[in-house]
């Protein structure tokens, strides 16, 4: 439903999405996942046809973003990261509004239904300027929805609003993902795992890791490291031959052993070599890391 290829985007000399490709099957909630100015913001205005791609091209369902925009935008509800309002409309008059720009058959009857899909029924005489920040998020949501596309892309839908309404917000998603395809944005890994069916993670521009959620824990946690203690004369030296243990990518001092990082599983061959060397392997362990630490570690610590 959204295919990507090796989309880039450059600011000046800046890179700012470097070559990504991921798609989004029907029916699919994919994340993208990403610390600030990982460029994610970016990726969706390119999806959405606000903003023409330096190379590469992306479709949605089958039409070309930029060549055939306006089947491109039938097709996509956008939430944006900053949603555009008018103070003084009505809740019920804004949607009316948006659905008459997107040409809906019958704007009145069909902003009632969207208004009544994210709960907001009730509100729908207020003004907006009264609303607050997650009901305004909520209203941001219909007007993505008013012309019942099939894909929906929001961008961090869930920043800046309250913890009771984060968890509706993440219900809606969820909602949203059995007749849709959805493509969300996020900082927040755990929020990442509980909505998303797949995950693809992006760090300044690139794509660093994809899959569902269980895949990537599991991928992402081979990679974390062993702490291995060595008994034995000169067992100081024993740095070098860890080093030298294929797959093993990192040895580093941590208390009276090493921390080992490697790519795949090297405990056994670690212990053989360990003993082969006349060394004793005193303590072989993971490093206790969660998914959260992992995630950190592969975009890197700076804030
Ligand atoms: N209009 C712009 N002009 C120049 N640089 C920009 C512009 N918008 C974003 N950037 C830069 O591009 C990078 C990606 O930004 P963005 O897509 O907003 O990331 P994210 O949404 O993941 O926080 C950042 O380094 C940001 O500073
Ligand atoms: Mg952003």
């Amino acid at each position: 439903m959204i295919e990507v290829h090796q989309l880039t985007k450059r600011y000046g000399q800046h890179l700012a999405v470097n070559q990504i490709s991921f798609t989004a099957q029907p029916g699919e909630i994919v994340g993208l996942l990403g610390p600030n100015g990982a460029g994610k913001t970016t990726t969706m205005r390119m999806l959405t046809g606000f903003m023409p791609p330096s190379e590469g091209r992306a479709t949605i369902a089958g039409f070309d973003v930029m060549a055939d925009s306006l089947e491109v935008r039938r097709r996509v509800g956008y939430l944006p990261e900053r949603v555009p309002v008018y103070p003084d409309m009505t809740v019920k008059g804004y949607i009316e509004f948006w659905a008459k720009l997107r040409g809906v058959p019958d704007p009145r009857a069909q902003a009632g239904a969207v208004l009544e899909r994210v709960h907001l029924t009730d509100r729908q005489n207020m003004l907006v300027r009264n609303l607050s920040k997650g009901l305004r998020q909520r209203l941001g949501l219909a007007q993505a929805l008013v012309h019942d596309p099939p894909v929906i892309i929001l961008d961090e839908p869930t920043i800046g609003i309250d913890p009771q309404q984060v968890i509706e917000v993440r219900e809606a998603v969820r909602d949203l993902g059995k007749n849709h395809t959805v493509l969300f944005s996020t900082h927040i890994l755990s929020e990442a795992e509980q909505v998303c069916d797949r995950v693809v993670i992006i760090n300044r521009g690139q794509i660093v890791a994809q899959g569902t959620p269980d895949t990537l824990r599991t991928q992402l946690q081979r990679g974390a490291a062993l702490y291995v203690e060595i008994g034995g004369t000169g067992k100081d030296s024993a740095v070098q031959l860890l080093r030298s243990i294929p797959g093993v990518e990192s040895v580093e001092k941590q208390g009276h052993g090493f921390a080992v990082r490697s790519k795949t599983d090297v405990r056994g061959e670690l212990s053989d070599r360990i003993t082969r060397a006349g060394y004793r392997v005193l303590e072989l362990r993971p490093v206790a890391m969660t998914l959260e630490d992992i995630f950190l570690d592969l975009v890197g610590r700076e804030k």
